[in-house]
């Protein structure tokens, strides 16, 4: 027998069919089944995709059991502790580190990027002061198609990568603004004298005019631990393989619909609880649970098959030890507890709530173990970030992993419209 393929056996029909073997370079192989119905004339049934590869892709690599991941070969903890959140974007875009000048000019680009057209910002002040920012950031992602209509049919990589560093650049303005309007104050233009991150914060905090608050203990009102902070949180959340959201982007792209139209659906696709939706939901999960002495309480709910309480920032598809994220999140929350005045009494409360899960058999024995989103949204809190924004914050990180994402799929002659099919039990 060829070591190649493996053998379907029909027990109905005693048929059986070859499909091949495909292996990847790290990680489980695949059966390729693209051939199955043709053959067998039935579907496969995989609900939530657990057992699905749905695409070749050579961008990042999980081990779910080891708790690694890997961006272009390169391991997360490295990337997070010794290169900026734009290093990671050039890596993931075009598969290697900058070098110096080639990072200078990526930096330039991005920020002349920055802008965006006055009637776009016209479009964010007509939404109501209470619309949510992922609400605001969803849909001035999609009017951006209408403003760059070209990026339609892309003939050549030069465009494709104009494309993809026009929509990195303008995704934080876009949110600032978004911030902005929900909290009812001006809209402050992007300065291009600032970094990527740090001109995502003075967006958000400066006062009309750009002028930055002045505080009595003569500190930077933008301090540049606060700068490294969320320069991470973004290189964390920057690309995780074929998640939802980057599943949906590629989905709406399979179609032939605008790039930008895609990256739209993605950021609606992260707004939901149980994905990137999560950092918002812990917060206000750890403000509802108040205090330690309540968590025992919480902690019974979760485990309760009849009640649909779930404990947020816990569980993931694909990480079954632990999420390699939420660790270095956590290395740095403790780094940041003094100099940042982290909320004590919210860490006091997720202590207790990991204490008690990491060891409960109930969590223990569904892998269950703290994600990203269990730490994040803590260090987002002392950033002075409003609860609201922090899923927004998710999207300014995960948009370069959706474009290059989208990229490799325009790329490969093998990429189809994503058709699949059900097993009908209707009338
Ligand atoms: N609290 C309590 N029980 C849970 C939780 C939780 N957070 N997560 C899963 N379970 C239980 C679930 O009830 C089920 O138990 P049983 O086998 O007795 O029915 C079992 O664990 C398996 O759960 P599942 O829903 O089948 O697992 P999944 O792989 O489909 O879902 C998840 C993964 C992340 C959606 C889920 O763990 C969850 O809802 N977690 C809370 C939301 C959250 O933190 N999401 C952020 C994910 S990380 C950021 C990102 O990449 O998007």
């Amino acid at each position: 027998m060829k070591k190649d393929t493996c053998t379907f056996i029909n027990n109905r029909n005693n048929k059986s069919y070859e499909f091949k073997i495909l292996d990847a370079n790290r990680g489980p192989s695949v059966i390729d089944i693209s051939s199955f119905y043709k053959k067998t004339g039935m579907f496969t049934f995989d609900v939530g995709y657990t057992s699905t590869a749905s695409c070749k892709s050579a961008i990042t690599f999980i081990d779910g059991e080891k708790g690694e991941l890997r961006y272009r070969g390169i391991a997360i903890e490295e990337l997070a502790e010794n290169h900026s959140y734009l290093e990671t974007c050039f890596l993931l875009l075009y598969g290697l580190l900058p070098t110096e000048k080639q990072l200078l000019s990526f930096d330039l680009e991005l920020r002349h990027r920055s802008f965006i057209d006055e009637n776009l910002k016209t479009l964010i002040g007509a939404f109501p002061d209470t619309a949510h920012p992922m609400s605001i950031l969803s849909s001035s992602v999609t009017a951006l198609a209408s403003f760059y209509y070209e990026h339609l049919d892309i003939k050549n990589d030069e465009e494709c990568f104009e494309m993809a560093t026009r929509i990195i650049a303008k995704i934080p303005t876009l949110a600032a603004f978004a911030y902005r309007k929900s909290l009812g104050v001006p809209f402050i233009y992007p300065d291009i004298d600032k970094s990527f991150t740090e001109n995502f914060l003075y967006m958000l905090r400066a006062y009309p005019g750009g002028k930055m608050k002045r505080t009595v203990d003569g500190n930077d009102e933008i301090r540049a631990i606060e700068i490294k902070a969320l320069d991470t949180i973004f290189t964390l959340h920057a690309d995780h393989e074929q998640n939802a959201s980057t599943t949906t982007v590629r989905t709406v792209a399979s179609t032939g619909a605008h790039p930008y139209v895609a990256i739209s659906a993605g950021i609606s696709a992260l707004w939901g609880r149980a994905h990137g939706g999560a950092n918002e939901s812990v917060i206000a999960q750890l403000e509802m649970i108040g205090d330690v002495s309540n968590v025992d309480a919480f902690i019974e709910r979760a485990k309760d098959p009849h009640d649909d309480f779930r404990l947020m920032g816990f569980g993931h598809r694909v990480y079954k030890n632990f999420d390699p994220r939420a660790k270095a999140l956590k290395k740095l929350q403790d780094e940041l507890k003094d100099e940042l005045k982290l909320d004590s009494k919210l860490m006091q409360i997720a202590e207790r709530i990991e204490e008690i899960a990491l060891k409960d058999d109930y969590f223990v024995s569904r892998n269950l173990y703290p994600n990203i989103d269990f730490y994040s949204g803590v260090i987002l809190t002392a950033l002075r970030i409003e609860r609201p924004m922090f899923t927004a914050i998710f999207v300014i990180g995960r948009t370069v992993g959706w474009i290059t994402q989208l990229m490799e799929f325009r790329a490969d002659p093998a990429s189809k419209i994503t058709r699949p099919r059900q097993l009908y039990v209707g009338k």
